[in-house]
């Protein structure tokens, strides 16, 4: 498993960036090497680097350098390219061909004071984790796995707001760029019809009366066919390959959550939460249905009344009082 997370090289994104605008045309090695202030050696060996990460740069004497196909990997120069956050996804980057879980290496960041902002990528997961101790099916290579480290000076019992917001982020986010109709369900599920295709683990440390910091981790199956999914998941999980039929880039799904997190994350810190809440209510059918929910040492029957401003699910039981969740497993009934 690696433990040495890779990142970017300021000398290969200036190359990258000069090939990509280029796209397709061949350039000279005199020319980037002048437009680099380096030597045509120094430009041969970061082109060499480049093939090596999966980039498509056909070389040849005289006529310089094409580049001709960008990897389907969630490369950091990728994910920076275009990426329109002041934030989130700028500060440091750290990319994992393989980890067990992006939250525990987040969380190590966390704790070592990594600033708001700092990103966890993989691949690949080996113990991808999951709400109530689940795993998280991760395989190599086809799905979105991150986490984000925040700082957001919230009381303890408002930080459940940022599942509501992430949950929100990721739907727009889907829809946006591949077009299913993505709604999300309580507490932090993201759907296609009744199946997952996303889920979000918030974790926290928090001092009794603030948040110290927030652990967003978000996986999303975005190029697993359906026949490759697990056993126990078949019939209900899904992922953007198995509703389209194409594979998509990942990394423009993932670019768009993240700018939309960080617009509503902002936003939500000046104007308050009600925008995100009332956006979440729009994404949903849940307020009407009859649900089960279990938490850890109760579990509750009821008919959905509503979401409250905290991120809170109030529901109406048996005898008609209402109650109010902060987290659960649920099923419609
Ligand atoms: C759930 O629906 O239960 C939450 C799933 C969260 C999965 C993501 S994948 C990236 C991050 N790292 C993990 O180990 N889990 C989250």
């Amino acid at each position: 498993m690696t433990r040495t997370p890779e990142k970017a090289s300021p000398g290969n994104d200036l190359l990258l960036n000069l090939l990509r605008q280029h796209q397709g045309e061949w350039i000279s090695g005199q020319f980037l090497a002048g437009s680099l202030a380096v030597t045509r050696a120094a430009v041969w060996k970061r082109i060499a680097l480049l093939k090596e990460e999966g980039y498509g740069i056909e070389a040849v004497p005289r006529r310089g350098y094409r580049l001709f196909d960008i990897p389907d990997r969630m490369l950091i120069p990728e994910i920076r390219s275009g990426l329109n956050t002041s934030v989130f996804g700028q500060r440091d980057i750290r990319r994992y061909e393989k980890t067990d879980s992006t939250n525990r290496r987040a969380k190590e960041l966390a704790e070592d004071g990594a600033a708001e902002g700092v990103l966890v990528i993989a691949e690949e997961q080996a113990q991808g984790r999951g709400r109530l101790d689940r795993t998280w099916f991760s395989p190599a290579g086809e799905n979105i796995f991150i986490s984000l480290i925040i700082r957001p000076h919230l009381p303890p019992g408002t930080a459940s707001r940022l599942v509501i917001l992430a949950a929100v982020a990721a739907a727009e986010a889907l829809i946006e760029t591949t077009g299913l109709k993505a709604a999300v369900k309580w507490p932090n599920d993201i759907l296609i019809g009744e199946k997952k295709i996303g889920g979000i683990l918030l974790e926290m440390s928090m001092e009794p009366d603030t948040v110290n910091y927030l652990i967003i981790g978000l996986g999303i199956n975005v190029n697993t066919p359906a026949e490759r999914f697990p056993e126990k998941l078949r019939g209900r999980a899904t992922s953007v390959l198995a509703e389209t039929g194409k594979t998509f880039p990942r990394v423009s799904l993932l670019r768009r959550f993240l700018e939309l997190l960080e617009q509503k994350y902002f936003q939500s810190r000046k104007a308050g939460f009600d925008t995100v809440i009332n956006r979440w209510k729009s994404l949903t059918d849940m307020p009407g249905r009859r649900v089960c929910v279990k938490t850890i040492n109760e579990s509750y029957e009821g008919v959905v009344v509503d979401l409250d401003c905290d991120g809170f699910l109030i529901l109406r039981n048996n005898s008609g009082e209402e109650i109010r969740l902060f987290s659960g497993d649920i099923t419609i009934m």
